[in-house]
């Protein structure tokens, strides 16, 4: 190995960051929020016809484990309704949140149901692991699928 690429590796060392904290700024939720907050806004009211809000309905859907699955599988797969939230219809559709990992879905969701929907109400935390599962037992599910779980859940 010529010198120059010794040089070239030991910089590359001396600048990497540590995977653990890596980790840690990946899973903060409420960073994460900022890009739900483009269309949900950063209180969830959401904007009436086009954005759903979320609040009591998320809360209701985060209170039982088939809701809390469709609520992964929606920030993964995206939704495409007709889709009934807190009595009104939004036939619109949400995009796939590409690029969270299962430990980001947990925390954004935590973050919604936590703080946003709840007003600092005490929830259950999302666990990467119940995202893991959502993600692997709805792999066949589209945006279109996805938001046909939800009225059977919530019965609004
Ligand atoms: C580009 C706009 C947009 C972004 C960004 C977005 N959403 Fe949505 N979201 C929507 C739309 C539109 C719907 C309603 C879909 C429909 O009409 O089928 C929706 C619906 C939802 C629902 C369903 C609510 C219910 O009660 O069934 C949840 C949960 C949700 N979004 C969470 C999130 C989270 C969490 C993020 C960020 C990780 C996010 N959304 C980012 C547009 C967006």
């Amino acid at each position: 190995m010529t010198m120059r690429r010794l040089a070239v590796l030991s910089i590359a060392s001396a600048l990497a960051v540590s995977p653990s904290s890596i980790a840690l700024a990946a899973v903060d939720g409420a960073q994460i929020y900022h890009r739900c907050a483009a269309c949900h806004l950063p209180t969830g009211k959401g904007v009436p016809g086009a954005f759903p809000p979320l609040q009591a309905g998320v809360r209701a859907l985060a209170g039982t484990p088939a809701g809390r699955r469709y609520l992964s599988l929606a920030v993964i797969k995206g939704l495409a309704g007709p889709l009934t939230v807190e009595g009104k219809t939004y036939r619109g559709m949400m995009p796939a949140q590409s690029g969270l990992n299962d430990e980001a879905v947990a925390a954004v969701l935590t973050h919604v149901t936590a703080t946003v929907a709840s007003g600092n109400k005490a929830v259950k935390p999302f666990t990467a692991a119940e995202v893991k599962l959502a993600r692997d037992s709805g792999a066949g599910l589209d945006a279109a699928a996805v938001a046909r779980l939800q009225p059977k859940l919530s019965g609004k």
